[in-house]
Order: structure tokens, then C-alpha cells, then sequence
């Protein structure tokens, strides 16, 4: 609800009172972010104010209190006396670069109007109400409107800005961000996720008593160096205690969120597209919209703010055909044939993948023009490789159609490999410097989105790519970072305008394609988590989230997606062993229990597999077809992390969850565990229980020893044969309760194997090893 009066703005959600109110000098000072509070109650929320520090400049001399250094403010320019982090910055046509935007009026609407260049949130008119807030500024007369965008069921307030020129001079925008807000005090901790390749979204926390932080991208991606999403929060907030803020970004380009501290303790977070080679010419009557930023707020801990943010993506964010739909099963050819593959050997793939249950056949890289190496023939898309695939795309289709399999494959729509077709045709397309060096990345460049032929061009090709009869899936690839930024297409002092103009561009393609293609099922990926982003989310609805499909990298990394992104966005396969980034070796069932918590796929050629594996496979599909609702798009919750890593999702009428529970190292004669559950119904009674498993005996190496009749050699030809027939009983887990109990004393598994004996009442549980277990609601009177 949006109480507004014209000095007081109040905007409330379920839970949280997002507040500020207009000053006597016409700036807008921030009141407060948090719990509910009463709206009635806005002047005891002001900082009182007598004199200006000294040392500070003072705003005017009507108003000797007033530096607007030392205020709580919802936007800032430069040039009024405020040093921190500003929110706007311009170069004026007389060079002046002074801003002084001053309040004149606001609307309130309920729903929400899109945006004209690029993807923002999306909601009913029930879901969601606007505030408008008009600024003017004092020195040109420019125009700046501060939208705030309520969504109060999932407690998320989005903000952005759009500046228009409504001068009679041109001016070049430096720095336009998307929101600003400042918290009256210091000390707080901010989480973000950083990485790189294999390794994304590694969870950082830092303290900030003074100075700069800064959570930003400067790849042309939103990239896997630091994801857009990040939290600031209470010192010692927890899962489920604390004040605790999240931060996003709808956009999949340079990102830059700062958060500072002044030199009066007060926190200044300001969002936005980096300024760093930005600039933005805007003539008289042009504007400017920055990209949406989201905010939500919890009292009780990480754990509230994710359901938040989780809420709010798959409601607000993600759309279409597939926004609710269970994602079906894949098998991708990447690490089963990298390149090396023929239409005959797909199929033989296909054929073993369709008899454990899996639905959908991708296709991978290496399908198009001489692209038999990662070295040429990207742009080529409209050359189907004849010598790998005679039937053509859609005789391939048909093929894996005829099975009883969805089709998918692969594309890499922005990129140009010099040794193709279409650099040939069109050298002026590709992102370069002409007359200067380029630098290289995986042996391609970039092309210009900037240019609109180039965009028309890709929507032709790809909509008769994604026209291929029995296609029902899409992998949208990209590869590779800005270097040299630079568009032939523009002139020289709109060079700085190539990162923005490129994602405006990428947007027009998606936003045409998928309107086109509403039925295609599209994955987004940029070697993995390279643009793993809400912009891209509101085209396509899931993402491969990384090219590590090591199960135990898997925890770390789908554990800081999880922060701020439902499951049902990223995505994750089962693959061979050992893993082809890591070369470690880690239990069939454990890679299945992680990659589960995902949308799960697998990646592994079945045809080579081990036919113990093959068996798993095909009870782990049948499992997850069970489950996948509840996995897909149930309420996720961090149980553990550390050596025990436990996750669980909730069914959201709470009748059902899964929990995983995965052991990163073995600790010795350490036989208790206990796990929690999280979100099920208090007065409701379930059933909890294991799946009931066995075990390979040579996992027990020669202690086999220790029972066997005769001697056997370890890994000799009978311990070979017995392993075959003689399996290890697994533990049972099985017991009724109800959901408080579980909720608050949680379970008592099993004790582990401890080196004294082992039965069916044991659980063997070596490095790596994972269990999943499966809570239902029972009838009351059972
Ligand atoms: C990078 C992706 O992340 C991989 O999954 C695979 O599709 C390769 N590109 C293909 O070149």
C-alpha cells in the first residue's frame, strides 16, 4: 500500500515500511527501510538538525543546518555538497556539471507500465502499485522521475530512474544509477558472491565501518566476477534472526552497486549500470531509463529475504509458457562428445537416454558450418555440418522426435568466429577496433548489438533456426567478455553508449524471439554463470549455472544462487566421474542428490556408463519425476553449511519436502547426526523417511575381510565377482511426527559407520557420500 500526501511517502508491504518525505529544501530524505511501522508517525522519523558541522558546505544560507553531506537522501547529484556516491552525474552543454534536483509532484497507480527499452518486473494490478515521484532540477531544468514499484505480498519494493532532457541543450549523462538509500548507521555486513569460470557465486562477507565497497561488472555481462545480487545486513544475522536487506539488478550488462560509509556513520547503497565507460548523450525531449532495481527486507534472517526474493522472481520475473511449467529432463551431448559426434551417435545416445527416462535430447555445440573445434564457423547458422548431421537439423529432430524425445540444441547467437561464413560477408558486424590489435577470447568476437541491421539480421536467422519442426528447446550461449569496446556502427562520442546499447539490443532480440517462439523452452548460459541475471530471467526462465558439474563444487555453487534465485532457475547435471573440471570421483547418488536441488539434467555419455550406473539412473529419474513439482518450485531452505551441507524444499501447501543431505569429508567416530527440517505445517503429522539403498562392497575395501570365508585380494578378480552379487543393505529411515516436532528437534539419522561394525542399521556415509529423504503429510488419524 503507497500512502503519499505530497511530503510524506509511506510504501508498505506485508511485512516492511519503505519511508521518506519531501525537506523544506525540496530534497527527498530517506526515513526509514524495515519492519511495518505506522504511517501517522513520519515527523518522529526525521534526523533533527540545527547547525551544520563544520567543514561541510552548507546547501543555502536560508538553511544553516542543511548539508546534504550528512542527510539520509533517496537520489544525489554532484556539485551540492554531498561527496558520496552519487546517483546521477552529467556533463552540461556549458560544461557545468552541478545538479540540483528539487521535488514538484508524484502519481500513485496501481499495476505497473513496462519500460520502453529493456525487461523490468511484471505484475497485476493487485500485484503491484507505482509511485511516480517528479524531479526537476534547479540549474537546467532537466528532469529526473523516481519510480518505486510495491509488491507487497512477497515484501519487494523495485526502484528505477529515468532522466529526461527536458532542456533546450544537449547533455551527456556520466553516471545515471537506478536507486539510492542511505541507513543511519555503520558496521554493516555485506554478502556478496564472486568467482569466476567453474566456480561462480562464491559467497563473500564484509564488514564496512568506513569507506567504499564495491559489488560490480565490467565484462559487458553481469558476470560470474561478482553477480548483480548481494545483501547487507545486521553483523550477526543468521539463517532465521537479523536484519537483513537483499539487492538486484534487472540487467545483464555492467553493474555497479557501492555501498559507503560517511564520515557520520550513515551506510549509502547506490545500484545501478556501472558508470565506468559509460556516457549517454541525450538531446532536448530525449530520455534515459535506468535498468530496475530490487530491494526487499527481512527481520528474521537470510533465510526470510531469500523466500522473498525467490517469491518475487518466479512471480514478477520469470513469464511465459514455461513460468510454472515442471522443466522436463535432459540429456546434453557436450561432456557425453564435446565436438566428436555424428547424427548416428546422437541418436545411439538419445536411444540409451529415452530408456532411463529422460525427456529431452540436446544437442550441443558442433552442429553448424567447419565447427569442429571451439576455433571457427560461429555465425555460420544458417550451414548445417552435412558431414556430421546427412538428415539435416530436422531430419535430426525427427530422429530424437521419432524416440519419444523433445529436440533441443545449442546456439551462440552474439558471437563470430573470423574463420566463418558471415565474417567473411560482414567483417564490419564484429565488436573491434578497426586499425588496432583485438584482444582474443576463446578464439571469437562479439557482435554489434549496437547496430540494429545486426539485430534484424539475428532475429531472421535464429527464427529460422527455431523454426526447425520437433524443436522444442533452446541453449542460448555466450562466451565471451568485452575487450575492446567499440561499435563501427556509431560515431565517435557515442562510443562510450556500446555496453548500454549492446544489452538494449540483446533485449530486442530476446523480447522478439520469445515472443515468436512462446512454446521453445530456452536455457540461457554464458560459459556457465557468466550472465546469471533477472534481465535474462525475464526472457528465459532457467540457466546452466555452471560448467562444473563436480557434485561437491555443485554445493558451494548452487548454495550462493540459492541467496538470490529460486531453484526452478538454475540448472544442474548429473556427469561422469571423474569430473571433467575437477578430476574428482564423487558417488553416483551424490551427484544426483545435488544436481536434484536444481532443475536437474544429465550430461554424461549413458553408452559408455557403467551398467550399475545406468540402473541408478533410471531409479533416480523415476524418483524425480516424482518429486519434481515440489523440487522445482517448492520453497527452498539452507539447512546446513560447512562439512555437512543440507538443503530442503517445501511443497508450498506443505504436504511434502525433500531434503539433501551431503558430507564433504568423513569425520572419524563421529556416529550422530541430526538433521533439521524447516517450513512443514506445525499441527500437521508426517511421515519421514530414506530411500532404502545398497552399497557397493568394494566400498568397504578389504574389510571384506572380516566376514568373507575365504581370503579375497583387494580389487582382484573375486572381489570383482562378489561385488557383483553381494550388495551392502543400506540403513532404513522411517518415522512418523509431527511438523513441530520435526520443525524444532528435527531428526536423528541413523548412526554413521565408525569403524566397529556395520548392518543395515548403519549408514555408510564416506567422503562425499549424500542421502535424500522425503517428509509427506499423513492423515492425522493414521
Ligand atoms: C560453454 C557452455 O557453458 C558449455 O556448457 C557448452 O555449451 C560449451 N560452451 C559449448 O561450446
Amino acid at each position: 500500500m503507497i500512502k503519499a500526501d505530497g511530503k510524506y511517502f509511506f510504501l508498505n508491504t506485508k511485512n516492511t515500511t519503505y519511508a521518506f518525505k519531501v525537506m523544506e529544501t525540496g530534497q527527498l530524505e530517506h526515513l526509514y527501510y524495515g519492519s511495518l511501522i505506522d504511517a501517522e508517525d513520519g515527523e518522529n522519523l526525521s534526523e533533527k538538525r540545527a547547525f551544520a558541522p563544520g567543514n561541510t558546505v552548507l546547501y543555502d544560507n536560508a538553511h544553516p543546518e542543511m548539508t546534504l553531506e550528512d542527510v539520509r537522501l533517496e537520489t544525489s547529484a554532484v556539485g551540492k555538497g554531498d561527496f558520496r556516491e552519487p546517483m546521477i552525474e552529467a556533463i552540461c552543454t556549458d560544461g557545468s556539471t552541478s545538479l540540483d534536483f528539487i521535488y514538484d509532484s508524484y502519481e500513485t497507480f496501481s499495476g505497473k507500465k513496462e519500460f520502453n527499452t529493456m525487461p523490468g518486473s511484471y505484475g497485476s494490478k493487485r500485484d503491484v502499485e507505482t509511485l511516480n515521484v517528479k524531479m526537476v532540477d534547479a540549474n537546467n531544468g532537466f528532469t529526473l522521475i523516481l519510480s518505486y514499484y510495491v509488491y507487497a505480498d512477497c515484501d519487494v519494493i523495485s526502484r528505477s530512474a529515468k532522466f529526461i532532457n527536458t532542456s533546450s541543450e544537449k547533455v551527456k549523462l556520466t553516471r545515471m544509477l537506478s536507486m539510492l538509500m542511505d541507513f543511519d548507521h555503520a558496521g554493516m555486513k555485506i554478502t556478496s558472491f564472486h568467482g569466476k569460470w567453474t566456480s561462480e557465486m562464491n559467497k563473500s562477507d564484509t564488514i564496512l565501518s568506513a569507506g567504499k565497497f564495491v559489488n560490480s561488472s565490467f565484462t559487458g555481462t553481469s558476470s560470474n566476477r561478482s553477480n548483480p545480487f548481494f545483501m547487507v545486513s545486521d553483523t550477526d544475522a543468521t539463517e532465521i534472526s537479523g536484519s537483513v536487506y537483499g539487492y538486484n539488478l534487472i540487467y545483464s550488462g555492467n553493474h555497479y552497486g557501492a555501498v559507503e560509509v560517511s564520515p557520520w556513520e550513515k551506510t549509502r547503497v547506490a545500484y545501478g549500470i556501472n558508470p565506468r565507460n559509460f556516457s549517454w548523450i541525450l538531446e532536448p525531449s530525449e530520455e534515459f531509463e535506468a535498468p530496475e532495481a530490487v530491494m526487499t527486507y527481512s527481520a528474521a534472517g537470510y533465510r526470510q529475504m531469500s523466500l522473498n526474493m525467490h517469491e518475487f522472481v518466479r512471480e514478477h520475473i520469470t513469464r511465459g509458457n514455461w513460468k510454472k511449467k515442471e522443466r522436463p529432463i535432459l540429456i546434453n551431448s557436450w561432456e557425453a562428445a564435446y565436438f566428436d559426434f555424428t547424427e548416428s551417435s546422437l541418436v545411439k545416445l538419445a536411444k540409451a537416454a529415452k530408456k532411463v527416462g529422460i525427456e529431452l535430447f540436446v544437442m550441443d555445440d558442433g552442429w553448424f558450418g567447419e565447427r569442429n573445434d571451439d576455433k571457427r564457423g560461429l555465425g555460420d547458422w544458417d550451414i548445417v555440418n552435412k558431414k556430421k548431421l546427412p538428415s539435416g537439423l530436422e531430419g535430426m529432430a525427427k530422429k530424437i522426435n521419432d524416440l519419444g524425445l523433445m529436440f533441443g540444441l545449442w546456439v551462440e547467437p552474439e558471437m563470430i568466429n573470423v574463420d566463418s561464413e558471415l565474417y567473411k560477408k560482414h567483417p564490419e558486424w564484429a565488436i573491434d577496433i578497426p586499425g588496432k590489435n583485438h584482444a582474443e577470447g576463446r578464439n571469437q568476437r562479439i557482435l554489434d548489438l549496437c547496430n540494429p541491421e545486426v539485430v534484424d539480421y539475428l532475429i531472421d536467422v535464429m527464427s529460422s533456426v527455431f523454426s526447425t519442426p520437433g524443436l522444442s528447446y533452446v541453449k542460448w550461449d555466450m562466451n565471451r567478455n568485452f575487450s575492446d569496446y567499440y561499435s563501427k556502427y556509431l560515431p565517435a562520442e557515442k562510443q562510450q553508449e556500446v555496453s548500454h546499447r549492446y544489452v538494449l539490443g540483446l533485449y530486442r532480440l530476446l523480447k522478439t524471439l520469445t515472443e515468436r517462439f512462446p512454446e521453445l523452452l530456452i536455457e540461457g548460459c554464458a560459459s556457465g554463470g557468466n550472465r546469471f541475471d533477472l534481465g535474462v530471467l525475464c526472457y528465459y526462465p532457467q540457466i546452466w549455472a555452471s560448467d562444473n558439474t563436480d557434485a561437491v563444487s555443485r554445493l558451494d555453487i548452487q548454495n550462493g544462487y540459492s541467496y538470490g534465485y529460486p531453484q526452478s532457475t538454475y540448472t544442474a547435471h548429473v556427469s561422469s566421474c571423474p569430473n571433467h573440471q575437477t578430476l574428482r570421483i564423487t558417488p553416483m547418488e551424490s551427484r544426483f542428490a545435488v544436481a536434484s536441488f536444481g532443475v536437474l539434467g544429465y550430461e554424461l555419455n549413458l553408452n559408455d556408463a557403467k551398467s550399475e550406473d545406468v540402473a541408478s539412473v533410471e531409479a533416480q529419474i523415476e524418483l524425480y519425476k516424482q518429486y519434481r513439482k515440489t523440487l522445482q518450485f517448492g520453497d527452498f531452505y539452507r539447512l546446513k553449511s560447512g562439512i555437512i551441507c543440507e538443503w530442503s524444499i517445501v511443497s508450498r501447501d506443505k504436504s511434502q519436502a525433500v531434503t539433501m543431505v551431503m558430507q564433504r569429508e568423513v569425520q572419524p567416530n563421529n556416529p550422530y547426526l541430526r538433521i533439521e527440517q524447516a517450513g512443514l505445517d506445525e499441527n500437521a503429522k508426517y511421515h519421514f523417511y530414506g530411500r532404502k539403498l545398497e552399497y557397493n562392497l568394494k566400498g568397504f575395501g578389504d574389510l571384506v575381510n572380516t566376514v568373507a570365508p575365504i581370503h579375497i585380494k583387494q580389487d582382484g578378480i573375486l572381489h570383482n565377482v562378489v561385488a557383483k552379487f553381494v550388495k551392502m543393505p543400506g540403513e532404513t529411515e522411517d518415522i512418523k511426527a509431527s511438523g513441530a516436532t520435526l520443525n524444532n528437534a528435527g531428526v536423528k539419522l541413523a548412526q554413521s559407520f565408525i569403524g566397529t561394525g556395520y548392518d543395515d542399521r548403519v549408514r555408510y556415509f564416506p567422503d562425499f557420500g549424500a542421502r535424500l529423504y522425503f517428509t509427506e503429510k499423513i492423515d492425522i488419524t493414521e
